[in-house]
């Protein structure tokens, strides 16, 4: 899809549809839509005034503008209800573009004009407005049927105008390319998410990773089973025993040309668990479901694709990926109940289950993060069923030692419209995992399940800042949505490359401030 931005007029647009948000009980005598009323012969105001379209969130009301009509290029309209006007929240941006996108796909329509209209919510500008809306456009129009042969959605969207009126065009340009990026990216995601585990095994996910960082200049690196090894990972390599398939850990890193300042910032880490398929090992999977498992590497599909984005956005901060790769499965070879195994950090871990397998990976990729410089290391796992329980598909879980970071991750969260939720993690949680005869055991009861997997992973992010997020809840969708195809949400993706910004131009300013009490000094 190409992205077009126009600050003219948009019933100027050369586009087949328009979209345009409306919030609840809005009547169309403001400025924009009492135009866009006029020219479109007052039909913006009958299906208001006949309640027809009463702008409530995610509404639509789709409208032949008709054919003798001269004042709009476009020939079709689409409303789509913003929800009160008090309420309105950047957030919900991304998705009433997704909407239109969807809703507008679905009438076949290939050419798209959407009007980003002023005083929305917070004052955010356009740029970001524009962003919002490209990346929900993208992620809108993501379709998990690669597979398919039959009833595959071919219908495509051409071309995307973004329209702000009497507007900042550079500012939009600039929003619209990195609403693309995102987009882009969180869909390489959820295409790596979505493939069946034989074609995603941990070769395959480090090849992917190879060819982003080739592409746009990352430094990789890719320990295999003897570097792991060398490095003493006995944790990770654990799980990887049972299977045919060797183990990976992904190494991506991005470090801006221009670094920050003279200060230390630190090194920002993402850690994310790349089980390309969970049979449970040993601890057999029951059959019922089991091919779900193929996305148990959604932690770290996520973070090659922000590594992807990251890249090309080029924050003034570095950043540091590191996914460990491995299958779960049952053989001769594999892990027993019991066994008991030692980890990078020189920890013993006794494993009870063998479908406790999330937390044995991380442990090691979080020690070797740490060897790497990471002073902030934010994981993300499809890690617990436990976790759908406590908060089913609308939060992610999140745990952790730093407080500051567990706050900016639920602050970025919010200004993209995705929902976090702090559990606890008291000293007390690690009791339910002593060993009685190694240091720690991998799972500690059916309490709390989610917090005792935090509570584990804890013992390895001793010294730097650490949170953990779980997703097993919140990466896959079982149903569609107004605004998404049913399969990988890409969830946490945006948050954590909003976190990544704010990072980025909060160095910027306390760089320039630096400078600011250097030059005062030297007067
Ligand atoms: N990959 C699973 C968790 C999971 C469940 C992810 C559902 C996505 C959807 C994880 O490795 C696992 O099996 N966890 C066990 C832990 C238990 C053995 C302590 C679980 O949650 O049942
Ligand atoms: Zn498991
Ligand atoms: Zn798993």
């Amino acid at each position: 899809m190409e992205v077009q931005t126009s600050v003219s007029r948009a019933t100027e647009a050369d586009v087949q549809a328009l979209a345009v948000a409306v919030f609840k009980d809005e009547k169309a005598d403001g400025d924009f839509l009492s135009q866009l009323n006029e020219v479109t012969g007052g039909i913006i105001r009958s299906l208001i005034e006949a309640e027809e379209f009463k702008g409530k969130e995610g509404e639509t009301a789709y409208v032949h503008l008709p054919e003798a009509n001269g004042s709009t290029k476009a020939k079709r309209l689409l409303l789509i209800g913003a929800g009160e006007k008090k309420d309105f929240k950047f957030g919900q941006i991304a998705q009433l573009a997704g909407v239109a996108m969807r809703t507008l796909r679905g009438k076949n329509i290939k050419t798209i004009g959407l009007v980003l209209r002023g005083g929305e919510g917070e004052a955010a500008s356009v740029e970001r407005v524009a962003a919002a809306a490209v990346e929900g456009a993208f992620i809108s129009l993501f379709e998990p049927d690669k597979y398919r042969t039959v009833d595959k959605e071919e219908r495509q969207v051409e071309r995307l105008i973004v329209i702000a009126e009497e507007n900042d065009e550079a500012a939009m340009r600039r929003g619209a390319e990195r609403g693309r990026i995102v987009g882009e990216s969180v869909n390489f995601t959820r295409d790596l998410a979505n493939e069946p585990g034989a074609n995603m095994t941990p070769t395959i996910l480090a090849e992917r990773a190879q060819m982003v960082a080739e592409e746009f200049n990352l430094e990789f690196d890719v320990l295999d089973h003897a570097r792991m090894e060398q490095e003493g990972m006995g944790s990770l390599l654990s799980v990887a025993r049972g299977s045919e398939e060797p183990a990976k850990l992904i190494v991506m890193k991005y470090t801006p040309q221009s670094a920050g300042g003279s200060k230390e910032n630190g090194l920002l880490a993402f850690v994310g668990k790349g089980v390309t398929f969970d049979t449970g090992g040993i601890s057999l999977k029951p059959g019922e479901g089991m091919e779900q498992m193929k996305y148990d590497m959604t932690g770290g599909a996520t973070v090659v694709g922000m590594m992807r984005a990251i890249a090309q956005l080029k924050p003034a901060i570095p950043v540091l990926g590191v996914v460990p790769a491995t299958e779960n499965m049952p053989s001769g070879k594999a892990t027993k109940p019991g066994d008991v195994v030692r980890a990078m950090n020189g920890k013993t871990i006794e494993v009870i289950n063998t479908d406790a397998e999330g937390r044995l990976i991380l442990a090691d990729a979080i020690t070797y993060a740490k060897k790497l410089g990471a002073t902030r290391i934010i994981d993300m796992a499809t890690l617990t069923g436990a976790v759908s329980i406590a908060l089913g598909d609308v939060n992610v879980a999140i745990l952790g030692t730093d407080q500051e970071l567990i706050n900016e991750v639920i602050e970025a969260g919010k200004e993209v419209g995705e929902k976090f939720w702090q559990l606890p993690l008291d000293a007390e949680y690690t009791k339910q995992i002593k060993s009685d005869i190694a240091d720690i055991k991998n799972i500690g009861g059916r309490k709390a399940g989610t917090i005792t997997a935090a509570a584990f992973i804890k013992e390895f992010a001793d010294g730097v800042a650490w949170a953990h997020l779980d997703i097993a809840g919140t990466a896959w969708s079982d149903e569609a949505k107004p605004y998404r195809a049913k399969g990988p949400t890409g969830i946490a993706f945006r948050t954590l490359l909003n976190l990544v910004d704010r990072a980025a131009s909060s160095t910027r300013k306390e760089s320039s401030q630096d400078n600011g009490a250097a030059r005062a000094k030297d007067k």
